[in-house]
């Protein structure tokens, strides 16, 4: 079945302190975004992909991808989930509610497609994400006198750590979206929005090299996984 992917690029990369935008940096020569949009444009029976950019975006438009007849943009908001809203509506307006949408970081340019081809192989009503099982033992804090603390050790077997894509289908999406932004709940992915309304997403493992490109250092290991992925080329 067909599947749209929406793109959040319209965060201002402040973590990683660059004259620009993150998702405008060269990675091997070529932005971000450009590498992200690419690999989208080959996943197996995409139906076309919305790309949520800031109102004072200036570098969208020379992207090659930018002129691709599957690539359309919105105006997206002041958090994540005002972007991956703004692009539902779009979709809203062209698309049936039971649409697949895959929900994707325009910061990770590194997903690979076998992650992907499992994302998509579950049924179309399913909600469900990317993540890994945590590695490290993860501790939940508290502050003591601004100090953080440990207040406890959490159970390493039980505790995930969410990428994306995220899949839903389009009109759930939306509807458990905008409630959760009007209700002011903590909305940092579609998942948690899905679930303040009580679905639980499915957990599909993906592999380690789906980094998200947050700090300066992220770009060197972007950098190196790309490379061992492929050799992108100008054309
Ligand atoms: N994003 C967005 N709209 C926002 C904020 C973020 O579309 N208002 C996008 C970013 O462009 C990015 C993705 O959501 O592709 C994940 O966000 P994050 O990694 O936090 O990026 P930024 O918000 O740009 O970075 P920072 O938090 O360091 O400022
Ligand atoms: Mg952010």
């Amino acid at each position: 079945t067909d599947y749209w992917v929406v793109v959040p690029a319209a965060g201002a990369g402040k973590r990683m302190g660059a004259d620009r935008p993150k998702q405008y940096l060269p990675l091997l020569g070529r932005p971000l975004l450009s590498l992200t949009l690419h690999n989208i444009l080959s996943w197996p029976g995409l139906a076309g992909i919305v790309v949520a950019l800031s109102g004072e975006d200036k570098f969208f438009p020379y992207l090659k991808e930018a002129k691709h007849p599957l690539v359309h943009t919105v105006t997206g908001g002041e958090e994540r989930a005002d972007s991956v809203l703004a692009a539902l509506q779009f979709l809203l307006e062209r698309e049936d509610e039971d649409t697949p949408v895959l929900v994707h970081d325009a910061a990770r340019p590194c997903v690979a497609l076998d992650d992907i081809a499992a994302l998509l192989d579950i049924s179309t009503s399913t909600i469900a994400l990317l993540a890994r099982p945590a590695s490290d033992t993860v501790k939940h804090s508290l502050s003591v006198h601004g100090v953080p603390c440990v207040e406890q050790t959490l159970d390493r077997t039980q505790i995930w750590l969410a990428q994306t894509p995220q899949r839903a289908p389009l009109g759930l999406l939306h509807s458990c979206l905008s409630r959760a932004l009007e209700q002011g709940e903590m909305v940092t992915d579609e998942a948690s929005a899905l679930e303040a309304y009580g679905h639980s997403p499915q957990l599909v493992e993906g592999q380690g090299d789906n980094i998200k490109v947050t700090r300066p250092s992220d770009i060197l290991v972007a950098e190196t996984i790309l490379r061992l992925r492929y050799a992108p080329t100008e054309d």
